[in-house]
């Protein structure tokens, strides 16, 4: 018997397959990370902080949660910043569920809603995306009972890029005011799609946010959270103080400072890199799924070899499984040059 709890030695680590991802050999996009590194004025504060010999200090988040509130349309006091987005996911779930409850988590979706599900021993029930229906909606509705605690939206999801609307979160939410609406918008700027105006009307409503992708810092780890205040002030008693450090914090502030760099990427990539993908994917009668962010999960005839052969061109991409077993291919859109770069060598390998 080992020192630890039976159900977590049972369990399986979450190890993305980050082995080899160098830069300088491949172009990435088997993360869904942005593909162009962050601005001169970011790299520039990050130096400043360090340059300024406060590295021996414990962070403090300063005016951090009024300038998201600003960008985000909401109150500061309706904001917690987090370590990564995945820290969110964590606190909500251990501050909402208790052991043996029900988490609704439809599939295929991101792994780490379900790994801190198995953490805290949850039943973990799981309708199905589908291609044609997209959020199983009146599956979740069907699925709820008086043991589920939470449903979580990945908005849009990962892998399949589906997004649900406004206002079916908000009929659903609203439905059920005792059960927990965890909304992943990991990819807002992306999908330009948010709840964030419902957090009054539904205090059951708990969003979760990132740097990591539009921002470019996934390295620094960097998320927060949009609630209602009283679900800030129950969060804040589970964060630890300094859970997030500080120069996270700075490069944060300097990209909210010039959102501009931002902006003129998420543009590049969802209205001309994306668009001349998914032209060329149904010229060549290749199924995908319709997407609302930067990836697109992509089903050719034989994924293995064109996998293989994207890599064998210097291009990662991620195999990923639908619910059936196929296997697809999620590739991430970059700028619209590695697009044409990619559809060039994707001509060879399809
Ligand atoms: C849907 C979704 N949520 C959250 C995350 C994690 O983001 P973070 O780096 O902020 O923890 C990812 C990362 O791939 C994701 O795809």
């Amino acid at each position: 018997m080992g020192i630890f709890k039976d159900h977590i030695e049972a369990m399986a680590a979450y190890a993305p397959p980050l082995e080899g991802r160098n830069p300088d050999d491949f172009t990435l996009l088997d993360f869904n990370e942005r593909t162009i590194p962050v601005s001169q004025a970011i790299k520039q504060a990050l130096v400043d902080y360090v340059q300024g010999n406060r590295l021996q200090q414990y962070p403090h988040y300063g005016d951090i949660c009024d300038r998201l509130g600003r960008y985000c349309g909401v109150q500061a006091g309706q904001v917690m910043v987090t370590n990564g987005s995945d820290q969110g996911i964590d606190l909500m779930i251990r501050a909402c569920c208790r052991e043996g409850d029900e988490i609704i988590i439809p599939a295929p979706s991101f792994a780490m809603y379900e790994q801190v599900a198995k953490v805290e021993n949850l039943k973990i029930v799981q309708p199905l995306y589908t291609l044609e229906g997209g959020y199983p909606l009146a599956e979740v509705r069907a699925a709820i009972t008086s043991k589920t605690r939470m449903i979580v939206i990945s908005n849009p999801n990962n892998p399949c890029g589906t997004l649900l609307s406004s206002d079916d979160i908000i009929d659903l939410a609203s439905s059920v005011p005792d059960v927990a609406i965890l909304i992943d918008e990991c990819y807002y700027e992306y999908s330009q799609c948010t709840v964030a105006s419902a957090l009054d009307r539904c205090p059951n409503i708990v969003i979760t946010r990132t740097f990591s992708k539009t921002w470019g810092i996934p390295s620094l780890r960097f998320g927060y959270v949009l609630a209602a205040q009283e679900n800030i002030q129950a969060l804040l008693n589970v964060r630890g103080p300094y859970d997030i450090n500080q120069l996270a914090v700075v490069a944060a502030t300097a990209a909210l400072e010039h959102p501009e760099y931002t902006e003129r990427y998420v543009a590049e990539v969802m209205e001309a890199a994306k668009p001349r993908l998914e032209a060329f994917l149904k010229a060549r009668d290749v199924v995908f799924w319709p997407s609302a962010a930067n990836y697109l999960w992509v089903f050719p005839d034989h994924p293995e070899a064109v996998n293989e052969c994207l890599q064998r061109a210097a291009i990662l991409v991620r195999p990923k499984p639908d619910t059936e077993g196929r296997l697809g291919l999620r590739i991430t859109i970059g700028t619209l040059e590695q697009t044409e770069q990619l559809i060039a060598i994707l001509e060879q390998c399809l």
